[in-house]
């Protein structure tokens, strides 16, 4: 039987051999995983551990918070911020940055997380998941504030995310590419699943919510109408369609066969880019289906080289398999 390589023992490796990271980084990684194994017991727990339903409160984006949406973004917190590693964190949960207190050392990176994504799911039993991004703290002599999160999604060291479904899987990418690991219950750890994943470039599958159908502007339109219709359109091929309204669920799939994902801008709100936050769900994502060899854009240019002006800022997100990527980003230009 092949031997089983823990996330720890793939941690040291990269960094040993590869020297692609530096042990503080090492140590963040392992702990945001330890993070989400909690965050999984939690999940699993579902009812008997009375983590289902709102609390009762609403985020900056006057969202109302689940429970778990709270509990995660706990559990988030308090692993990481007595090790040391980090300078600061950033959470859709919460409105501004949390700094390290002073009684635990300041690290030089910063950390950003959708703790909970997938939350209107949480309470129906289907996937959801927590996203992460990885930022280096500027150099200089200063205390860390909220301008120093506003880098583009290019200058990410780390991005990833973590899955709660039918498995607990943890997908993440150091720039070489894009590694899984599955969550061991028996022996409490994550054993690499796959390594240098890839999208396949073409696909019959793409992922939208089409209640927003009437809303959408006209070449988001056109590509999905293309689509439906199917052999005897211009597409010449059939497609399938699917919408879990998990991000982590939606990118999963494509990770695994191919597809294309879309939460375009449309007209109900029509002064917001889009619904999904640029910095802790469109970059992290971005990244890893870029490094899978996907393609991510907000349909006019690549989500990784927009330079952030707010902490929460959302855009439009279009991404998955390169050529129908490239295909809706085209159609946007024509
Ligand atoms: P979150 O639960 O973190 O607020 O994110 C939900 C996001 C994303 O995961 C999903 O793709 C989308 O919202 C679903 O939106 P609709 O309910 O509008 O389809
Ligand atoms: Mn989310
Ligand atoms: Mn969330």
């Amino acid at each position: 039987m092949s031997q089983k390589i823990s996330l720890t023992r793939y941690l040291v490796e990269q960094q040993r051999s590869h020297g692609h990271i530096p042990s503080e980084l090492r140590l963040l990684i392992e702990v945001v995983a330890r993070a989400c194994k909690g965050i999984s017991h939690a999940v699993t727990k579902g009812a008997l551990g009375g983590v289902l339903g709102s609390a009762g409160s609403e985020n900056v984006q006057g969202e109302v918070q689940k429970k778990l949406d709270i509990i995660a973004n706990e559990v988030l917190i308090e692993a990481n911020e007595w090790g040391g590693h980090l300078a600061a964190m950033a959470s859709e949960e919460m409105d501004g940055i949390y700094v390290v207190p002073n009684r635990y050392p300041q690290g030089e990176y910063l950390l950003l997380f959708d703790p909970l994504d997938g939350s209107s799911n949480i309470d129906v039993n289907v996937s959801i998941g927590t996203i992460f991004s990885v930022l280096q703290k500027p150099e200089g002599p200063d205390s860390v504030t909220e301008q120093d999160f506003l880098q583009a999604g290019s200058r990410q060291v780390a991005a990833g995310y973590c899955i709660y479904g039918p498995q607990t899987t943890l997908v993440m990418t150091l720039g070489h590419g894009v590694s899984m690991f599955t969550l061991d219950r028996e022996q409490g750890s994550f054993v690499l699943t796959g390594e240098g994943l890839r999208i396949p470039e073409d696909t019959k599958e793409f992922a939208i919510n089409m209640s927003n159908m009437r809303h959408w502007d006209t070449p988001v339109k056109r590509y999905v109408d293309e689509c439906l219709q199917g052999k005897e359109g211009p597409r010449g091929k059939d497609f399938n369609m699917r919408w879990i309204a998990s991000m982590v669920a939606d990118v999963h799939r494509i990770l695994t066969r191919g597809g294309i994902f879309m939460y375009p801008w449309d007209k109900r709100e029509p002064n917001k880019p889009g619904k999904l936050r640029l910095m802790y769900e469109a970059n992290p994502m971005a990244w890893v289906v870029e490094q899978a060899g996907g393609a991510a854009t907000d349909g006019r240019g690549r989500i990784l080289d927009i330079e952030p002006t707010q902490l929460h800022q959302r855009v439009s997100v279009i991404l998955g398999s390169k050529h129908e990527v490239q295909r809706v980003t085209a159609y946007h230009s024509a």
